[in-house]
């Protein structure tokens, strides 16, 4: 059985804990970003524990690479993660119409590319499991964040409108809502000042999160969640 997530980058980001804990649960995982030799590294990696995975080389805006990327992985997919998204704080008057608008095809665009190959994979044999990474930008708007707040928002429509067009064809689709800042690479290198302000005990936990997905993924049909919400205990929301 394989896997393929997009949006995959450092070791402790959640595409990265994604790939490797899929890998563990014994999925071939397909590992997509726009940097190749961060993926060589989380495959180098999982090879080393003993597991399967291939890097290709995606850029998720773009039509071709991702319909690239599926024909790459071919038969036997039954589960697609949709991680990608780069937060884009900025207020709206001082924003230009083009860092909107990459904002959107890279948080929300992208994901409709995506789940539409992995649909199309997954309709023949009415199964598969798209899940998609929300984040606290996905429920509610806040100033300085219109840009990501809205086509996190739209990412998350799609997802339910798709949970509905194809749940009674057999396919899962879920959305995960990570309501806070990850304990994980992006916060360490970019906004250490983050840590510093809330705390590291304000962070959600990697691992975590990560079992959130694995409990999406093992639901039967009798039973399935569309969404999942995953905040630190002291998260107020
Ligand atoms: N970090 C947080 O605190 C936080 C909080 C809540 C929700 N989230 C959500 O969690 C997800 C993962 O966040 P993370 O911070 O842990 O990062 P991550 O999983 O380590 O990495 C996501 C990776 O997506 C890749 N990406 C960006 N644009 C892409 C594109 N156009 N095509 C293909 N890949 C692309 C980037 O790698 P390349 O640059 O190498 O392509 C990026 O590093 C995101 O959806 C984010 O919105 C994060």
């Amino acid at each position: 059985m394989k896997a393929v997530i997009i949006g995959v980058h450092a070791d402790q980001g959640l595409g990265g804990q994604l790939a490797k804990r899929f890998a563990a649960e014994g999925l071939e995982v397909y590992v997509a970003g726009r940097t190749l030799s961060a993926l060589n590294q989380i495959v180098k990696d999982i090879e080393h524990s003993g597991g399967r995975s291939v890097a290709v080389q995606t850029d998720a805006t773009k039509e071709k690479d991702v319909q690239n990327l599926f024909e790459k992985i071919g038969d036997g997919l039954d589960l697609a993660i949709f991680n990608v998204g780069n937060n884009t704080p900025g207020r709206i008057q001082n924003m230009s119409a083009d860092y909107f608008e990459q904002s959107w095809r890279i948080c929300c665009f992208s994901g409709f590319l995506f789940a539409r190959e992995a649909i199309k994979t997954f309709l023949p044999k009415n199964k598969g499991t798209i899940l998609f990474t929300g984040a606290s930008a996905s429920l509610r708007g806040r100033p300085g964040f219109g840009a990501f707040n809205s086509a996190k928002g739209g990412l998350r429509q799609l997802a339910q409108a798709m949970a509905k067009e194809y749940g009674a064809l057999g396919i899962h689709i879920g959305h995960i809502v990570v309501d806070g800042v990850i304990n994980g690479q992006m916060v360490r290198d970019k906004r250490p000042d983050i840590i510093e302000k809330l705390g590291e005990n304000s962070l959600v936990n990697i691992k975590n999160i990560v079992d959130g997905y694995v409990y999406m993924y093992r639901q039967s049909k009798e039973g399935w969640s569309f969404e999942l919400d995953i905040r630190n205990s002291i998260e107020n929301w």
